[in-house]
This record gives C-alpha cells, structure tokens and sequence, in this order.
C-alpha cells in the first residue's frame, strides 16, 4: 500500500542558505549529494573536506542549515521541542517484528526506528538468526513511499534492508526457508535484502560512511550489522590498540545514531562477549567493547542459551524495565519456546 511518507522528503541541496555553487562542488566530491546526506556529517570531518584548511566552523553552519530545511519539514524535531510534540513523534516511529510474540513483546512491539539495538550474545546463542528472521518479517510492514517534491509525485522503491555482514554469517538460503515456513513471498524478500561482505575494519568503517546514500538509493528502513565488533576485535588485539579500536568504535555507533534519527531507520548490530572473574570463582561473560559500545547504544539485549531454548535478557532500555523472554530457533525462524513461563523462579530462568 503506498502512502505519503512523513519522513522522507525531497528537498534540493540548492535551497540550503549560505551554500555556494563552489561548495556543492565540493560536497558532491565528497560523495555527499543530498540535504540528509549533509545532515548526518559531523562538522570536524567535513570541514577537512570542503576547504583546504579545517575550517569547522562553516561545515558546521552548512550542516545546521542542513538540519534546520529537515526540521521545517517535520523530518527532525526543534532544537528544543516540548515533551508533547516529542510524544507525538515516538508515536510515529515504526517497529519491526520477528514473528515470535514473546520476542516481540519483550521489544514492546519490534525493533525501532530512531534506535540502536544491540543483540550481544555467545557464539551459538541465536543472534544471526535473529537477524535472519528479522529480514523476513521486517519487509512485509515496509509500505511504499510516495512522496512529493517540487516536480510533483515521486514514488520510491519499496522499503528494503541492508545487511553488513563481518562475520560471513548471512545464509539467503535460510531466509529463503524461513519465509516459505512463515507463508511470505521468498523472492520478493530476497530481492529486497541488499548484502555486503566486509573483510576489514577499515573497510567496515568506509561502508559506515558511505552507508547514507545507500540508504537513500535503497530506500532501506532497517540497517543490520552482523556483528559490529569482530573485526576491530581483531585487527586491535594488545592493550597498546585499546585506546584507538574504542575511538574508532564510537565513531561508529555516533554515525549509525545519527542515521536511525534523520533517516528514521532501525539499526540492529550484533555483539561478542568477553568474559570475566568477579573475583567469587566463577566466570562471567558480558557484551564487549566496553563503555562505548554499551552508551553508543538505545538498547542492550542478552541472550543467552538455556538447553535447547534461548533467553534474551533487556540489559538497558531508555523506557522498559529488566525483563527477559524464552525463545526457540526453528525451521521458521526464531519463534516462542513452548514451555514459555513468566514465573520468576522457573528454573529456565
Ligand atoms: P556467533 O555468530 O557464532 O557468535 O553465534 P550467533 O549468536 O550468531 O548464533 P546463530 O544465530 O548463528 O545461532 C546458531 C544456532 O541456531 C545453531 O546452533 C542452531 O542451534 C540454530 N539454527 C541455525 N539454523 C537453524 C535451522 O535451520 N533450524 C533450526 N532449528 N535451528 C537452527
Ligand atoms: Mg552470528
């Protein structure tokens, strides 16, 4: 069903005040060819780009420019917005379900938009084929846009998902079976999930950047990577490295926000576990990459396995309590365990 998007409009690099024909050469060198691809730069690496001293100071007025045409067409919010209006865009932010109502319900509703979840988990404990599932049920609530500009009615492609995927982990063939299970049309899901392989934390860090205007050609409205971590896990081993893998980390995770916000996608990004001793004689695992990945996202989710079931535990949520769900992964993907128990004291737990 095509509707008139709210959020993704039209609007020409040439409306933006301040901005010279010698600029937008500039910003079209840079690759950066629309209002929201220079809304999400930041001012200290664009300003490298456009002048030939750092000159942040106008990066930063252009991309204030930038924001200020999407906040006067109802993209972004004021810079200060009462707590109504903000009511009302949480409102309007979209959620997509894996199928499992447990899973679901636990993420009050599905995977935001404007968000980032981290799924961190054990090898085996299901976050691929969370991601996996996620693919297919995720498309069937993209409706077409339609959207207007000043040439009329513009219709973009269907809403679609791209998978960055580090760990050589994504199987189209399971989201082919998972589909099949679930009654979906495989095909058209299939031609709807735009893949890369990335062998490199540079390379990871390149696709980040360029990822807006993918976003844009692709009309993506859900951005998964499998996993965030593993390759600067890596690349950046001894405890000299520490410093930069965390930096470049954070500017990962600072990147993908601005994304989820402006482009009102969902980001949903894997996670590794490092484990450690609280001293009692027992170990522990919790997610890694440290501080920066645990603020750098909206949501923190831990799964971990519980014989032939899974628990996902909501580490931190801005607006849910510690709660925790038991899940199955299945031929249709992942769905509810069938001795689901809300009681504290089941042993499952
Ligand atoms: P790492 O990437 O190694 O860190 O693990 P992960 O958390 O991504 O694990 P993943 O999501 O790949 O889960 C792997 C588990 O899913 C396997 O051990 C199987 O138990 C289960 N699994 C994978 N495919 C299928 C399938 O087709 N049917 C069923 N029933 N289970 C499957
Ligand atoms: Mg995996």
């Amino acid at each position: 069903m095509a509707r008139i998007s709210s959020r993704l409009k039209e609007v020409t690099m040439e409306k933006i005040p301040d901005i010279t024909s010698d600029i937008l050469d500039k910003l079209r060198k840079l690759n950066i060819n629309s209002v929201y691809q220079l809304a999400v730069q930041s001012p200290s690496e664009l300003g490298l780009g456009i002048s030939d001293v750092l000159d942040v100071e106008l990066a930063a007025k252009l991309i204030g420019n930038a924001r200020k045409i999407l906040t006067e067409n109802e993209v972004l919010s004021r810079e200060f917005s009462t707590a109504d209006d903000l009511l009302v865009r949480r409102n309007n932010i979209s959620r997509y379900k894996t199928g499992s109502s447990n899973f679901d319900t636990f993420l009050n509703g599905g995977f935001e938009t404007q968000s980032i979840t981290e799924i961190a988990g054990e090898f085996g404990s299901g976050k691929s084929q969370i991601c996996h599932t996620l693919c297919t049920a995720a498309i069937e609530l993209m409706e077409d846009d339609l959207d207007t500009c000043d040439s009329g009615l513009i219709h973009r492609p269907p809403g679609s998902i791209i998978f960055i995927d580090t760990e050589n982990s994504f199987r189209a063939n399971r989201v082919h079976q998972i589909a099949e299970q679930k009654n979906l049309d495989p095909e058209d899901i299939l031609k709807r999930i735009f893949h890369c392989n990335v062998y490199s934390s540079e390379q990871l860090e390149v696709v980040i950047d360029d990822l807006p205007k993918f976003i844009e050609q692709y009309n993506a409205k859900l951005v998964i990577i499998d996993s965030i971590i593993s390759l600067h896990r890596a690349e950046f081993s001894g405890r000299g490295t520490l410093a930069e893998r965390q930096q470049r980390l954070g500017k990962m995770l600072n990147k993908l926000r601005r994304y989820a916000d402006i482009y009102d996608i969902a980001v949903v990004i894997t996670n590794q576990v490092v484990s450690y001793a609280d001293g009692s004689g027992f170990d522990y695992m919790k997610a890694a990459g440290g501080n920066i990945v645990a603020h750098g996202s909206t949501y923190r989710i831990f799964l971990r396995r519980y014989g032939k079931n899974r628990v996902a535990t909501m580490e931190d949520s801005p607006s849910q309590p510690y709660q925790r769900a038991k899940f199955t992964i299945a031929e249709n993907g992942i769905r509810d365990a069938n001795s689901y128990k809300t009681d504290e004291s089941d042993s499952a737990w």
